[in-house]
């Protein structure tokens, strides 16, 4: 199978092994783990999307749930294979994420986080927001003192 296609994961599960090598070139983590993870990919969220040339898997991201945003995902585990970077797949492969975003999941909103990419991100139009808090909710900051009454 020639040229190059984006595909959900759990479509075309020949890919499995290889998607699994190729995030854990990157973050590594144990075989099992990593298949578990991907193994959860289905129609709605999450969703492992591969980047496929020539029959080979040369990208992976992941399309996650905010359970406080029904129209929004977050974006994780983006990864292009090392010997194919700086030759314009991580955009195909964002471009191609944010169209299965907008057309089969009918989002309208992509989050990610990023420390050390914040350059690939911005030339791909992504603009700093606040942190998104998933799931709509806040833990109490950690009190300094105890309450006390003057009695
Ligand atoms: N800083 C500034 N600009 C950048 C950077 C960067 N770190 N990386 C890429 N760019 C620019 C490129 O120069 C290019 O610009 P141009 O269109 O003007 O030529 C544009 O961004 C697109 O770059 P691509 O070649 O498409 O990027 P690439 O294929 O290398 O993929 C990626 C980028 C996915 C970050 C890749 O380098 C990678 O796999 N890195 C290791 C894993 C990683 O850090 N992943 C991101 C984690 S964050 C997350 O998952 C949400």
């Amino acid at each position: 199978q020639m040229g190059i296609s984006i595909f959900p994961l759990h479509k075309h599960k020949q890919y499995l092994s290889e998607c699994c090598k190729l995030i854990n070139d990157e973050w590594k983590r144990s075989e099992t783990a990593r298949l578990h993870s991907l193994e959860s990919s289905c129609d709605s969220l999450p969703t492992s999307l591969v980047l496929v040339e020539d029959g080979r898997v040369i990208g992976h991201l992941k399309l996650t749930p905010i359970p406080s945003i029904k129209d929004a995902c977050f974006v994780e585990s983006v990864v292009i294979a090392r010997h194919l970077r700086g030759q314009g797949y991580g955009r195909i492969l964002m471009r191609g994420a944010e169209d299965h975003c907008r057309t089969a999941l009918q989002l309208r909103t992509v989050y990610l986080s990023t420390k050390g990419q914040e350059g690939f991100y911005a030339k791909l139009g992504y603009v700093l927001c606040k942190p998104v808090s998933i799931y709509g909710c806040f833990v109490p900051e950690t009190k300094k003192e105890e309450p006390k009454r003057v009695v």
